[in-house]
């Protein structure tokens, strides 16, 4: 294997203190031997080619299929934490009339003044479809049928979150002229502030990653100069980058060590979501950079129980005015920490856009603004009820 610089495993919480950019440095300098993946067909740049035609001969074969998930594991983890299939989704996958579908969705978004905001673009400056799978499946079931029989979504995401994944998509178009991002980390502790991140303990931070796979498939061709999407292979391999990667002189060095990668039509790119990665700027006055986001969730990260939240906190709200009265906030703290939904996501994004910051207003927070508030339980009641809506797809 191709030896790449480990640091040992931390445990406690992790601050811009332990953030040394030789260590990144150390990581990012490790080079891809192709004789390291047996089924890959080329390497640029550290990043591995899988041809998806090519790959359909040896995933044929049950323990084949599973060495292949093994090197793609391995590939995401120890390796460059970006791996690109070319081909992935062909006229079989229904890939030209799915593009077109969604070209129409957004049209009639934009017909219906529809402006969705952005977790990192104003509104406007890219076109967004929120919830697109289940968009396309309830529009157009042939269509997400042929789109979604898809092998090397299943081969990635099986190998990377094991069985009982479940996907999401939402399509990004970015317009001639669109910005390029920041450099960041993707879900989950790639979407909160900083501070926020820093709370998790490193074994968090470590844990993150295995939650998460994300893709991205390209619907037209993007050339360098529509700005596909800026990658900096083995970086997900650090492990205070949830909080460096904001900081001045790791963005320069992101800025002087991406890899950006031509990409036709269908090809698919899946990366860790630790990867430090940023969209590159679309300097065409003709391409429409159309790419769906896929983003696969573990089984893992949910309660035993299903819990009517909602009806907990109204229930609880008196309750909690008495502690606030009474001066005792701490208390206050634990109790809506043990009933409220403290987590912004999973969220309907059409009726909850990121319009300020990473998430919206979380069902804990609601309850403290409540509190804050002094608002009557009946308005409370209607704030929570309202806050479910914006949640409910
Ligand atoms: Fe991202």
């Amino acid at each position: 294997m191709t030896s790449t610089a480990s640091l040992p495993a931390r445990a406690g919480r992790l601050s811009a203190a332990d953030c040394r950019l030789d260590d990144l440095r150390a990581l990012v300098e490790s080079t891809t031997d192709l004789t390291d993946y047996p089924f890959a067909d080329d390497t640029d740049r550290g990043v591995l080619f899988y041809d998806a035609a090519r790959l359909r001969t040896h995933t044929a074969d049950p323990d084949t299929c599973a060495d292949v998930q093994d090197e793609l594991a391995r590939a995401l983890l120890d390796g460059p934490g970006i791996v690109v299939f070319r081909g992935a989704f062909t006229d079989e996958h229904a890939l030209a009339e799915t593009t077109a579908y969604f070209t129409e969705t957004i049209a009639r978004q934009h017909a219906d003044g529809f402006a969705g905001g952005d977790h990192f673009a104003a509104p406007g400056a890219n076109d967004r479809i929120w919830s697109a799978l289940q968009k396309l499946a309830v529009d157009r079931p042939d269509l997400f049928a042929r789109y979604y029989a898809n092998d090397v979504l299943a081969l990635v995401s099986e190998a990377w979150l094991g069985p009982m994944y479940q996907v999401t998509s939402s399509i990004n178009v970015v317009n001639p002229g669109g910005a390029a991002q920041s450099p960041h980390r993707d879900y989950h502790l790639g979407f909160m502030s900083t501070e926020t991140a820093a709370a998790f303990r490193a074994h968090v931070h470590r844990l993150s990653p295995a939650l998460t796979l994300q893709g991205a498939v390209a619907h037209c061709a993007m050339p360098i100069d529509s700005g596909p999407t800026m990658y900096l292979p083995y970086s997900q391999q650090y492990e205070p980058g949830y909080i460096a990667f904001g900081l001045p002189e790791f963005r320069e060095f992101f800025a002087r060590h991406y890899v950006q990668l031509p990409l036709a039509a269908g090809d698919a790119v899946f990366f860790n979501p630790a990867l430090f990665h940023a969209a590159g700027h679309n300097t065409t006055t003709d391409v429409y950079r159309m790419a769906n986001l896929l983003q696969v969730s573990s089984a893992f990260g949910r309660a035993i129980d299903s819990v009517d939240r909602e009806a907990m906190v109204r229930a609880l709200y008196p309750e909690l005015r008495a502690l606030a009265a009474a001066g005792r906030d701490e208390d206050v703290r634990a109790v809506v920490a043990a009933s409220a939904e403290g987590y912004a996501f999973p969220t309907n994004l059409d009726l909850d856009p990121p319009m300020t910051g990473m998430a919206g207003e979380t069902q804990a927070e609601l309850v403290h603004r409540a509190l804050h508030e002094s608002m009557s339980p009946e308005q409370f009641a209607e704030e929570v009820r309202a806050l479910t809506i914006r949640h409910t797809p």
